[in-house]
């Protein structure tokens, strides 16, 4: 039988994220958005899309959640971007008032789903996840240093004139401006990346890559990114639905790992059919864990107000 995921939410990323994972031959892809009509829409193009591209998975769109029952993977990209001026964490509590009741209703319908969190502020919104589903630990995983460290590999490769593929990073930490970025552990081929380009260098790269999403907002001005992000989150539905168990950085709920308790933040983990079925602790230098303690801290931050204004 053919694996199933939802993709919730049927805008920039959850369209690309349903076309990715058709294009790839995943699954079947149920699509639900509360705007009647765009889902379905968005469905039936998918679907007609099958004939030239070759693939033949079904593409669906829903208002409701009954056509979603018994997903394998329910992504939830539903809930505002942020525009131009606007933090992530600006969209705290308008997007916990989407993806709450996205996740009780998903979560009704496939007990045993892995969800994938892509909605911003991206940590907070997996522990909203977390707490509503009731879903183990291991079963509700972030997307996010994914694409961080997509970010950073692409800005070396272009520097370095190499190919993306050679090129090895690390982004520990919250997906906004306390990510932590690894140079430490980026690598081109094996090389160290502190042998190939000089600190001055390395420093603009890492700045370019923490404000990477602000980037692309600015660029785009009624939104944030899309096509990395989407790819960033079928990767991780590829390496669970295959049980490829990729390394990956994603968030992950920390109890205990890094000196960390009771939040989401991005760290490696092995991602197979179990969904997160290993979170690596690298050790850190005393620096690098500071600064993962400052990113840990303001996601706490953020579960604290909602803690509040739930
Ligand atoms: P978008 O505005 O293009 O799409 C959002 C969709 O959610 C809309 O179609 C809207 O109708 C739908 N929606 C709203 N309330 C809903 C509900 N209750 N149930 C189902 N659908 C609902 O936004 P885009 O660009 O797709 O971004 C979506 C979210 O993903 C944003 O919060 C954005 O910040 C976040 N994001 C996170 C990234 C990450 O690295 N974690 C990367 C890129 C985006
Ligand atoms: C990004 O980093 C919007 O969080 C998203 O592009």
């Amino acid at each position: 039988m053919r694996k199933k995921v939802t993709v919730v939410g049927a805008g920039n990323v959850g369209a690309n994220c349903a076309l990715r994972i058709a294009d790839q031959e995943l699954a079947d892809v149920v699509v639900v958005d509360i705007v009647e009509g765009v889902p379905q829409g968005k469905g039936l193009d998918l679907l007609q899309s099958g004939p030239v591209q070759g693939y033949d998975v079904l593409v669906t769109g829903a208002n409701n959640y009954e056509p979603t029952a018994n997903s394998d993977i329910v992504v939830i990209t539903a809930g505002f971007p942020r525009k131009p001026g606007m933090s992530r964490d600006d969209l705290l509590m308008a997007n916990y008032n989407i993806v709450k009741p996205a996740t009780e209703q998903a979560a009704q319908y496939s007990p045993n789903a892995i969800l994938i969190v892509v909605t911003n502020p991206l940590d907070a919104m997996c522990w909203t996840a977390f707490k509503v589903s009731g879903f183990s630990k291991n079963r509700v995983v972030g997307m996010a240093g994914i694409l961080d460290t997509a970010r950073f590999r692409a800005f070396i490769a272009r520097e370095l004139n190499v190919s993306v593929e050679n090129i090895t990073a690390m982004v520990l930490g919250g997906h906004g401006d306390t990510m932590v970025p690894l140079v430490r552990l980026t690598n081109v081929s094996g090389i160290p990346l502190t042998e190939l380009l000089d600190e001055a260098t390395i420093a603009r790269l890492v700045e370019r890559t923490r404000n990477g999403g602000a980037e692309i907002v600015k660029l785009l001005k009624t939104g944030s990114a899309y096509y990395a992000p989407s790819a960033a989150a079928v990767e991780m539905v590829a390496s669970i639905l295959k049980d490829k168990k990729k390394v990956l950085p994603c968030s992950a709920y920390l109890e205990g790992e890094y000196g960390i308790h009771g939040v989401f933040a991005g760290v490696p983990v092995k991602l197979g059919a179990e969904g997160v079925e290993k979170v690596y602790e690298v050790s850190l230098t005393p620096e690098e864990q500071t600064q993962f303690g400052k990113s840990a801290a303001a996601v706490a931050e953020l579960i604290e107000v909602l803690t509040r204004n739930r």
